[in-house]
């Protein structure tokens, strides 16, 4: 099946083309306005998804050699997002559904996540854990089969993604803060202070990062200009080292208990290279880990589109009623 993938539920404007499990195209537009905010704005971010949304929908379908004509379908991300932003993509593809008749599917956009992992390992089988961790999400899924998942536990507060960001703010890194804080991480001891990690139990697949946030806060607080400046990478560093640190201990734990030696992470904080690294240095050596390439990770059309082919050859299709939903579930 040649697919149309559309994702606008946030800040990316992206569309992708993919064909029996393979990309032919995956164009991303990051819009760049929200840096000067620090952080997103829901009624520009749906203003530059209608300015751009043709253009890259253009894009994808030069890039992948093919027209509108071609398709044997669309699929579209109608939640969980922000809904100005799910609308701008989600009308345009029921125009093409109309205008054109050809049939769509509306997408879970974590669904979509957990598709990169397809895209980009089609060796990649059921069952296995998968983690999302994402701007707005920290779910940890038992994906039974393609199509069926079981939620283990989702954060209880915020997502790692906005810790990242939100930290980043506090030490002036600017937006967004995953990036930001991984480069400065770099240069910096990540055993400089030792950050609490939340552990909600041996049972519980829950996160929490509302308290390793405060405590960076609360250590910075009677630190001086010089000091914190001084010892800026450091400090970073030891923030991400307990970040990641929680999320690789969840989805080993999840691993280790349903004893499942598969594990797929998913979503904008799985672009972190230090995440990746803990992963294996904590990982039994029987546990296969599974990390989309940094553009499967951000939001992305290619991943809506993989995840469209699989509903849409299953026979699944959505009408014109379909609304966006930001709180969608999986
Ligand atoms: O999946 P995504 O592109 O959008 C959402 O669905 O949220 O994830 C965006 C999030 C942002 O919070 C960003 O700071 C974070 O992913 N992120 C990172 C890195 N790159 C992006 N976090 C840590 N390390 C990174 N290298
Ligand atoms: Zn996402």
């Amino acid at each position: 099946m040649l697919i149309l993938g559309v994702e606008t539920s946030c800040d990316e404007t992206a569309a992708g083309v993919v064909s029996d499990g393979r990309i032919l195209s995956n164009i991303i537009l990051s819009q760049e306005i929200h840096e000067k905010y620090g952080g997103v704005v829901p009624e520009l971010a749906s203003r530059i998804h209608t300015t751009e949304l043709v253009g890259i929908i253009d894009k994808a379908l030069t890039g992948a050699g093919i027209t509108l004509d071609d398709l044997d379908g669309l699929a579209v991300t109608h939640g969980p997002g922000l809904v100005g932003a799910l609308l701008v993509g989600l009308s345009f593809v029921k125009s093409v559904h109309l205008a054109r008749k050809k049939p769509f599917i509306g997408i879970n956009h974590l669904e979509g996540h957990i598709f990169a992992g397809r895209l980009e390992h089609p060796g990649l089988t059921t069952p296995h854990i998968c983690l999302v961790a994402s701007g707005g999400h920290s779910n940890l899924y038992l994906v039974e089969d393609w199509g069926r998942y079981r939620l283990l536990g989702s954060t209880r507060d915020d997502a790692p993604g906005e810790a990242f960001d939100k930290i980043a703010k506090i030490l002036g890194l600017g937006y967004p803060g995953g990036p930001a804080i991984e480069k400065i991480s770099e240069s910096g001891d990540r055993n400089f202070i030792r950050f609490p990690r939340a552990d909600m139990g041996k049972d519980s697949y829950e996160f929490s990062f509302s308290g390793l946030k405060t405590a960076v806060a609360v250590y910075l607080k009677d630190k001086s200009p010089e000091f914190i400046s001084r010892h800026l990478a450091d400090i970073a560093s030891s923030f991400q080292e307990a970040a990641v640190e929680i999320l690789a201990l969840k989805a080993l734990q999840a691993a280790g208990n349903f004893q499942i030696p598969r594990i797929s992470i998913a979503g904008g904080v799985a672009r972190n290279k230090r995440l990746r690294e803990i992963f294996r240095e904590l990982s039994p050596r029987e546990i296969e880990l599974y990390f989309p390439s940094p553009e499967l990770c951000t939001d992305n059309g290619a991943m809506i589109a993989a995840c469209g082919e699989f509903h849409l050859e299953a026979g699944e299709t959505s009408d014109i009623n379909l609304n966006a939903v930001p709180y969608l579930e999986l």
